[in-house]
């Protein structure tokens, strides 16, 4: 995208001194520095509660930018970006650091764009859009305000709907940027590139070649120090919700008009319409892990993980078989799956194509496995296609084998990490790699039913331990061809 670096913008962080803004934001706005990515006239003002002297916070994303970097800091480059560096001091609540806050930005420039950025727990977005809105800091002629919203956008459809109409009391719809950051990892956009610019994948892409479709989103982890949060989310809500959905759309969507913000977006949500999470062939499997072990290690039971309650219901595990009904997709299985404590960590797509119809008898040649096209999303980049070959020698035998794209050994390079494409396109007016508000509510809307279904049933928990693939349900979901993929990553 050729952007224009000349208009000026202030960033200010709400939770400047918190974990995200250590680990993800500075590092990524230092890299966007680096790579002449930031608008000329950038400043970054860091809104914490902690009683720092700029100096002492300077240093501190110093140490933070340091560690997340793979290369030693460029000392010239951190000197001028250093210098972009405010610290201000304030509780969320309190009117005059607002008052204060905003004759800053009228210092730093008076005509400023304002991006603000909301790096904190989800019960202080109210608070701070609320207050924005209140001191008038949230729209201004001739410059633009925007605001960026982590998530978790709302617990359910009813909370995210009243959190929208708070944010959008005080920011124009257009200036709110919800963050699902999975959409800014470089594999991800690659989806939509494998198949629209290859007509190999492209012409193929529907129910009459493709047998069925697997997301999986698998960490090795389990909820560590964050039990008090996942306690109200669980797999559904923390994974499910936004980034598995975001996944199956880019898979799932029909060709778009244009590859811009507005046509994306639509294409996405009418995915999203077609969608069927309850009926009888779609179905739905919730996990909890027990106690496991890990190369002679054991590791604990979700229920006996800090902040967690001894009896939770909580489920760290989720598998559900889905259909879209519609024209491109009917009767294709898709299966989304994502777990704590699984024995490997892992992101990726499995698209599987129907089996060749026998020209070549297997009597003679052996059996024919199915066309694979795997997108690895993380922590490995790229994309292997595996298809029938024969084997050397004498023999006829046919063999699977499989052709690698590595990105980062093709590129030399390591991609940029989520945030510093999302902040780049927020500072330049492109929401195209964020949730639209449509996409974020027809998605609660979605989990939601799943959600009112497990109701309905108390779930046996723990019914998985720590270090497998999560619940013998789960298998179930699938045929046994179907499940030889799913248990071999
Ligand atoms: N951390 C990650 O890697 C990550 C990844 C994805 C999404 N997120 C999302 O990002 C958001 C922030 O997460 P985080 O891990 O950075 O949280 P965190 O480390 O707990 O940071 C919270 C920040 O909010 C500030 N704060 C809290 N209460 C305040 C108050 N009343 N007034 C002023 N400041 C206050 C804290 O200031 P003090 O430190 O001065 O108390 C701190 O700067 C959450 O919504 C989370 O879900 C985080």
């Amino acid at each position: 995208m050729q952007v224009d670096n000349t208009q000026p913008c202030v960033m200010v962080i709400f939770g400047g001194t918190g974990d995200l803004t250590h680990t993800k934001l500075m590092p990524a706005l230092y890299r966007l520095k680096m790579d002449a990515l930031l608008p000329k006239m950038f400043h970054v003002i860091a809104v914490g509660r902690r009683d720092l002297t700029n100096d002492d916070y300077v240093q501190g994303i110093y140490n933070s930018v340091q560690e997340s970097n793979e290369l030693p800091i460029d000392e010239v480059t951190w000197s001028e970006f250093s210098k972009c560096i405010y610290y201000h001091r304030q509780t969320f609540d309190d009117d005059s650091g607002y008052a204060v806050l905003k004759e800053k930005l009228a210092a730093l420039s008076s005509d400023c764009n304002v991006l603000y950025y909301l790096a904190v727990s989800p019960e202080y977005f109210e608070t701070i859009v609320g207050k924005l809105g209140a001191h008038d800091m949230a729209r201004k002629k001739g410059a633009w305000r925007r605001v960026v919203i982590e998530k978790p956008f709302g617990r359910n459809l009813k909370t995210a709907q009243y959190l929208n109409k708070r944010i959008c009391d005080a920011f124009d719809e257009e200036s709110v940027y919800r963050v699902d950051h999975y959409l800014g990892k470089s594999m991800l956009q690659n989806l939509l590139v494998i198949r629209f610019a290859n007509i190999a994948f492209e012409a193929v892409w529907n129910k009459e070649s493709i047998d069925h479709v697997q997301i999986s989103a698998c960490e090795t982890v389990g909820v560590g120090t964050r039990g008090g949060y996942y306690e109200r989310f669980g797999a559904l809500r923390d994974m499910v919700q936004n980034h598995l959905v975001q996944m199956l759309m880019l898979i799932a969507v029909e060709p778009p008009k244009s590859f811009d913000e507005k046509h994306i977006r639509e294409r996405k949500l009418a995915v999203l319409k077609h969608l069927i999470a309850d009926n009888k062939k779609a179905k739905s499997v919730r996990g909890q892990y027990g106690e496991g072990e890990n190369d002679g290690q054991l590791m604990k039971a979700y229920r006996s993980e800090s902040l967690v309650a001894e009896d939770s219901d909580t489920e760290t595990f989720a598998a559900m078989k889905l259909f879209i009904n519609n024209e491109r997709w009917r009767g294709v299985p898709f299966y989304l799956r994502t777990g704590k404590r699984m024995p490997a960590k892992t992101t990726q797509v499995m698209i599987e194509f129907k089996k060749q119809a026998e020209i070549m008898p297997s009597s003679q040649f052996g059996d024919c496995g199915p066309n694979r096209l795997i997108i690895k999303i993380h922590p490995e980049e790229g994309v292997a296609f595996e298809f029938n070959a024969k084997k050397p020698g004498t023999n006829d035998d046919i063999v699977p084998v499989q052709m690698n794209f590595c990105q980062h050994c093709h590129f030399g390079f390591n991609s940029p990490q989520a945030y510093e494409r999302l902040l780049h396109d927020a500072m330049h007016g492109d929401a195209t790699l964020f949730p639209s508000w449509d996409e974020i509510k027809s998605s609660w809307a979605f989990a939601d039913q799943l959600s009112a279904r497990w109701q309905n049933d108390a779930p046996d928990f723990p019914n998985y331990d720590a270090g497998t693939w999560g619940p013998q349900a789960a298998q179930e979901l699938m045929s046994s061809d179907e499940r030889e993929w799913w248990n071999k990553q």
